[in-house]
């Protein structure tokens, strides 16, 4: 079993589908421990509903982002983790973390990367008339929304148009394919090659031809 360890700030739908899916056997994984840097994250109440470990370090109670990740390094330490999910963690972590777990981070960020890295991403396609927008499932460097990509899942924008929509669109696609990596990161099928700074497959030719397959996107 990988120990997983999450981050959130906020709402915690994808950890809900992370959960969801170990919960019916489909990740060779366990939950060991969630962290949030808001204390009043509803992914919080989730994580305590399911008896899971929870920790709050609020990143206001720290005078740096140093500081704060120290602080934050010591926990992820502690916790020997084999996989860090940042789901929706709304802090840059310096590279003091970023190089410790190198290859053992990842991130999933709504949009198609490198296009829209940061906030906003929903309203920026809008404003560019982007006739498609999607996901990004990303290795995690100290630089934001940026390190070697893991999976994107895109669609045709239609006549789903309002920011809103595209929200609701983005989430369905990020609640199957969130858990569909971290399964296979957990079977080795997918991980990170250090030496070559490369992204490993295995069993499933690319990431991206086999989740098209499965959810039809
Ligand atoms: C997701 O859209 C994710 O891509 C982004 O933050 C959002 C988090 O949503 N990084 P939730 O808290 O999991 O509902």
């Amino acid at each position: 079993m990988k120990r997983i360890v999450v981050l959130l700030s906020g709402n915690g739908s994808n950890l809900q589908a992370i959960i969801d899916n170990i919960n019916a056997g489909n990740i060779n994984g366990v939950i060991v421990a969630v962290i949030s840097n808001n204390p009043q994250a509803l992914g919080l109440k989730r994580a305590e509903n399911e008896n899971l470990e929870t920790t709050v370090l609020n990143h206001l109670e720290y005078d740096s982002r140093n500081h704060f990740d120290a602080v934050l390094l010591e926990k992820l330490i502690s916790l020997s983790p084999d996989l860090i999910v940042l789901a929706g963690f709304m802090r840059i972590l310096t590279s003091k973390i970023t190089d410790y777990f190198d290859g053992k981070i990842i991130n999933i960020h709504p949009s198609l990367l490198p296009l829209y890295p940061g906030l906003n991403t929903h309203q920026k396609v809008i404003n560019n008339k982007d006739k498609k927008h999607g996901i990004s499932i990303h290795y995690v460097s100290s630089e934001l929304d940026a390190g070697p990509l893991i999976a994107q899942a895109a669609f045709d924008i239609k006549e789903i148009n309002t920011k809103e929509l595209l929200e609701e669109k983005i989430h369905i696609i990020e609640h199957s394919m969130f858990p569909f990596v971290i399964e296979n990161i957990c079977l080795e099928n997918i991980r990170w090659n250090k030496k070559l700074k490369k992204v490993i497959f295995r069993n499933m030719g690319t990431i991206n031809d086999s989740i098209q397959r499965k959810y039809e996107i």
